[in-house]
C-alpha cells in the first residue's frame, strides 16, 4: 500500500517492546456467549480506565477471536482467512493444535498493570469463559530469549510493520484487522547448554553476543533464521510481526518462549510453521525444534478496533450492541484501598 494508510483504526497490534506481557487464552462456555460479547465491548474502556492513570506505561490489549467462537459470537461476515489452527506432524516434531476461543494479548511496561487488566476481565467472564492458558512474559536482559539469543531483531518496523501485520483492501470488511498465531514452546536447557556457543549459533543462524546474522556459506539451511525466510512469487520476503516473550518457573524447571506472530494473512505464518516442522528443500526441520517443544497452538482473528466498539448482532438476533465511552462500567477501577468486596 502506498501513500497514507487509510485503513480503519487497528487494535494495538503494532507496539514498541514492553517489559511485561500477560497472554490469556480462554474458551467460551456453552451459553456464555452473551457475557463474552459484553466483556469484549467493554475492553477498550477498561484499558483506557486503567492505562490513563499510569501514563507512559504503555498498557494495551489486543483481542483475538478463534474460528469456531467467531460464529457463536457474531452474525454477519467473518474474516476471510479465519480457520482453526492446523496441527503439523513432521517426521520428528509436532506443532499441536490446542483449544482457544479468545486471546487477550496484554502488554505494558509493568506486570502489575497487565495482571490487573487480566484479573478484571477474567472476573467479569466468570462462568461465561474458562481460562485454558495464562502466561506471564517478561523482557530478559537485552531482548534475549531464555536460549540466550536476542529475539525480535528482524521484525519489520514502521510502515513495513503495518504492511506485514494489518489486513488491507484484500478483505475490506476487516481492513485494519490482523491474524495472530500463538504457540508456547518449552526449552530443553540441559541439552541446549550442552552445545558450544558456536553450535548454538548454527541452530539460530545469528551470533549470540552481537546478534549478527551468519553470512551465506556459514548459515546452515536448517538454522531457525534460514528456515523462516519465506519469499513470495516475485522473490520478495514475506514478513510477520513477532512479539515473543520469555516465560518460566524455576520451581517447575520450565523455561520457555511464548511465540506470538501477527500477519495480514495466516498463510505466511503457516508457511513458516510448515518449514519449521515439515522441513524445506534444504532441511528436514528447523534445528531449534530439537531443543524447543511446542505445547500449544492456536490461531485467532484480530478485528479492527471499531469492531469491538460496535459489535455486529449476535447470531440469531437483530440487535447490534453499540458501545461508547459512556458505557464503560463503573466498577472497572482498581480495588486498591477500596472496601468494596470483589464479586465472586
Ligand atoms: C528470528 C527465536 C519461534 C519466526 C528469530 C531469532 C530468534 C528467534 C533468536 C533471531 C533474531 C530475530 O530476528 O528475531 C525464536 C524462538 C522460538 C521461535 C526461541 C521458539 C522456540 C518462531 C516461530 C516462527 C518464528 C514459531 C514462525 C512461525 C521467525 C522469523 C524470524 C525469526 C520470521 C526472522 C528471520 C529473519 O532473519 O528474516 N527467532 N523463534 N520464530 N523467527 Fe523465531
Amino acid at each position: 500500500m502506498s501513500g497514507e494508510d487509510v485503513r480503519p483504526e487497528p487494535q494495538k497490534v503494532i507496539s514498541g517492546t514492553t517489559r511485561a506481557a500477560v497472554f490469556v487464552v480462554l474458551t467460551v462456555e456453552p451459553g456464555g456467549e452473551g457475557a463474552v460479547r459484553e466483556a469484549l465491548g467493554d475492553l477498550a474502556g477498561l484499558v483506557r480506565s486503567l492505562g490513563f492513570r499510569k501514563p507512559g506505561e504503555d498498557l494495551s490489549c489486543v483481542t483475538g477471536i478463534g474460528s469456531t467462537a467467531w460464529d457463536r459470537l457474531f452474525a454477519g461476515p467473518r474474516p476471510a482467512e479465519l480457520h482453526p489452527f492446523r496441527e503439523l506432524r513432521g517426521a520428528r516434531h509436532t506443532a499441536p493444535a490446542t483449544l482457544g476461543d479468545v486471546l487477550l494479548h496484554i502488554r505494558a511496561q509493568r506486570l502489575d498493570l497487565c495482571f490487573e487488566l487480566a484479573a478484571i476481565v477474567t472476573r467479569r467472564l466468570a462462568g461465561a469463559a474458562r481460562v485454558v492458558d495464562e502466561t506471564h512474559g517478561f523482557t530478559y536482559f537485552d531482548q534475549r530469549d531464555l536460549l540466550g539469543f536476542v529475539d525480535g531483531t528482524e521484525n519489520p518496523l514502521g510502515r513495513a510493520a503495518a504492511e506485514a501485520a494489518l489486513i488491507g483492501e484484500e478483505d475490506p470488511e476487516f481492513a485494519g484487522g490482523s491474524y495472530v498465531v500463538v504457540q508456547k514452546y518449552l526449552h530443553d536447557l540441559d541439552a541446549w547448554d550442552g552445545l558450544t556457543v558456536e553450535e548454538q549459533q548454527h541452530v539460530v543462524g545469528r551470533t549470540k553476543l552481537e546478534d549478527i546474522e551468519l553470512p551465506d556459506g556459514v548459515q546452515r539451511p536448517d538454522s531457525h533464521v534460514a528456515v523462516n525466510q519465506v519469499l513470495d512469487a516475485d522473490g520478495e520476503e514475506r514478513q510477520i510481526l513477532r512479539a515473543n516473550m520469555p516465560f518460566g518457573s524455576v520451581a517447575d524447571g520450565r523455561f520457555g518462549t511464548y511465540f506470538i506472530g501477527y500477519c495480514r494473512t495466516p498463510e505466511v505464518t503457516e508457511q513458516m510453521l510448515r518449514n519449521m516442522f515439515l522441513g524445506t528443500d534444504g532441511a528436514p526441520h528447523d534445528r531449534i525444534l530439537d531443543f524447543s517443544t511446542a505445547v500449544t497452538g492456536s490461531l485467532f482473528a484480530v478485528p479492527p478496533a471499531g469492531f469491538l466498539d460496535e459489535l455486529p448482532p449476535a447470531p440469531g438476533t437483530g440487535n447490534a450492541v453499540r458501545r461508547t465511552a459512556a458505557d464503560v462500567p463503573l466498577d472497572s477501577s482498581l480495588r486498591i484501598g477500596s472496601l468494596k468486596p470483589v464479586p465472586k
